[in-house]
């Protein structure tokens, strides 16, 4: 893992957005797996700002999203669909037929999960997968347990997944209770992984991040595995980190 820190929120937005630039730029077709929360919402601003410059062009870029609260609308405000559109897909030219999110309002979890892995799994393959983490270590919505699993699944949030995410809610009994969430498998298997983590607030779960050992307990320690992946940290969540 590389870790570069980031002087603040903002530093560590413009310096994501440039590594995606510079991806689209080499790559103008490169698939992209997105990501939502406060992490990469900066990300997107500045993205979208380049693509307001004229700097870059999204017509043939396609995405995937890592997940979706399940069961939800499409057109629900809570929903990631409604959060991509709104802070991203709606600002730059990516076209809707390249846009992918699990449905969260579909009838059978299973059958959406399958669709959702099939259809990864027949893409030339996801460049640069963008994550934020949870304050337990959960990526996308693997959440901490006895076993992880690798495709595309439904999910039953923790306690405190759903205790962090209800900041988003009027209260904790409105979170979902369940969602569809990317596999550890089809994360790891992105060529390039961009972790972004900033605040206080994760500085304990970032500092495991550098522990010698990968374990379910904290998902995000099977990035260690990966070889190809840059961790974006701020000042305040590698407060408790000894980088060297
Ligand atoms: C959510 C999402 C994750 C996200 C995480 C952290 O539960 N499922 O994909 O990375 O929370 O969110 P934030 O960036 O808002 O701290």
């Amino acid at each position: 893992m590389k870790f570069v820190v980031c002087e603040n929120y903002d530093d560590m937005s413009k310096k994501g957005a440039d590594i995606i630039a510079d991806l689209i730029k080499k790559k103008p077709d490169a698939i992209l797996g997105l990501a939502t929360g406060n992490s990469p919402l900066g990300l997107y601003s500045e993205l979208a700002a380049k693509y307001a410059a004229g700097k870059i062009n999204f017509s043939k870029v396609q995405t995937f999203n890592l997940d979706e609260y399940y069961k939800i609308k499409q057109a629900d405000p809570q929903s990631y669909y409604f959060f991509m559109h709104e802070n991203f897909f709606s600002k730059v030219n990516i076209a809707s037929k390249n846009i992918d999110i699990p449905f969260g309002d579909a009838d059978d979890a299973v059958e959406e999960s399958k669709r959702y892995h099939d259809k990864i799994a027949a893409s030339k393959g996801i460049d640069i997968q963008l994550l934020g983490i949870g304050n337990n270590g959960h990526i996308g919505f693997n959440e901490p347990d006895d076993a992880l699993s690798a495709c595309t699944h439904n999910v039953l949030l923790t306690e405190s997944t759903i205790e962090a995410n209800s900041r988003y809610f009027k209260s904790a009994d409105e979170v979902p209770k369940e969602a569809l969430t990317m596999g550890i498998g089809e994360i790891m298997s992105a060529r390039q992984i961009l972790l972004l983590i900033s605040g206080k607030s994760k500085a304990a779960v970032a500092k495991t991040l550098t522990d010698n050992f990968v374990t379910t307990q904290i998902p995000a320690s099977f990035l260690k595995l990966h070889q190809n992946v840059t961790v974006l940290i701020d000042k305040d969540a590698a407060s408790e980190m000894k980088i060297k």
